[in-house]
């Protein structure tokens, strides 16, 4: 299934057996958008997700042979979204990926750009993560930082990342990075917001499980109504957009792909 989506954006949907074979799609996926980038212009700029789909992956990325395709010297680190939390937190996502992924590669520290969970002021902790963002792009004001990839998850209630339904987050345009308070969680989370992902080059949502059947359907087939499923949010300007999904969550799609 694809189609074009806002001015020069493409979606595409792949469907695979099981949340492993996914899982290596993506792995595959990481390793040539990383050499591409790389190839083209010295560096990678990946946004990693939270949350536990992508924790397969991240373990693939850490082993051979995906280990030796990417080059980790040129790599450089980001974070979609993270919990209000310090950095050796169960639910931080930072952990996860540390523990899955950075601790058995090469990437110099300086390269990796940890949302700051543990700062007491989240509003200070979005506008500190904002600059280091601007930094490292060595973004001109009002530039937008060019992920060359953007990892994303898909929760049960249609959020991604931390752009959760009916949240403040979802009608910010003008920073990259903010503090967003969801209720129904008691917590405030960090967050890349909608413009910032769009601005990227290429966004995968991985999506497994039975459980994101009937999110995954309303998204990508339903009515707009992004408030109430802000991945609907997610469209690249001059980007691609991929959905690597497994068979399960897949199965209430009217037009399964392929
Ligand atoms: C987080 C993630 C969140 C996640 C979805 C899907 O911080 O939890 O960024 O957006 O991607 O909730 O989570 P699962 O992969 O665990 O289903």
């Amino acid at each position: 299934m694809s189609g074009a989506l806002g001015t020069g954006g493409s979606r595409s949907v792949r469907v695979y057996e099981d949340a492993t074979a996914l899982a290596r799609a993506a792995a595959d996926l990481f390793a040539e958008a990383a050499r591409a980038a790389v190839s083209e212009r010295g560096r990678f700029f990946v946004a990693l997700s939270g949350g536990s789909t992508p924790r397969t992956l991240y373990q693939l990325l850490a082993a051979p042979p995906y280990h030796d395709q990417v080059d980790w010297s040129r790599t450089f680190v980001f974070w979609g979204d993270e919990r209000f939390v310090p950095p050796d937190d169960p639910d931080s996502n930072y952990r996860m990926a540390r523990e899955a992924l950075l601790f058995h590669v090469p990437i110099p520290t300086s390269q990796v750009f940890r949302m700051p969970g543990e700062m007491a002021d989240p509003t200070a902790a979005a506008a500190l993560y904002e600059q280091s963002v601007r930094r490292a792009f060595a973004l001109a004001p009002g530039e937008w930082p060019r992920f060359d990839l953007v990892l994303l998850g898909l929760g049960p209630d249609g959020h991604t990342a931390s752009l959760f339904p009916h949240t403040s987050a979802l009608g910010v345009t003008d920073r990259l990075v903010v503090a967003n308070r969801v209720e129904k969680l008691g917590t405030t989370r960090i967050t890349l917001t909608a413009p910032a992902i769009n601005s990227a080059a290429v966004v995968v949502f991985l999506v497994a499980g039975a459980d994101k059947a009937e999110p995954l359907a309303a998204v990508l087939e339903g009515p707009p109504r992004p408030d109430d499923l802000p991945a609907q949010l997610i469209a690249p300007v001059h980007g691609e957009l991929l959905w690597l999904v497994d068979r399960a969550a897949a199965a209430q799609l009217r037009s399964p792909p392929g």
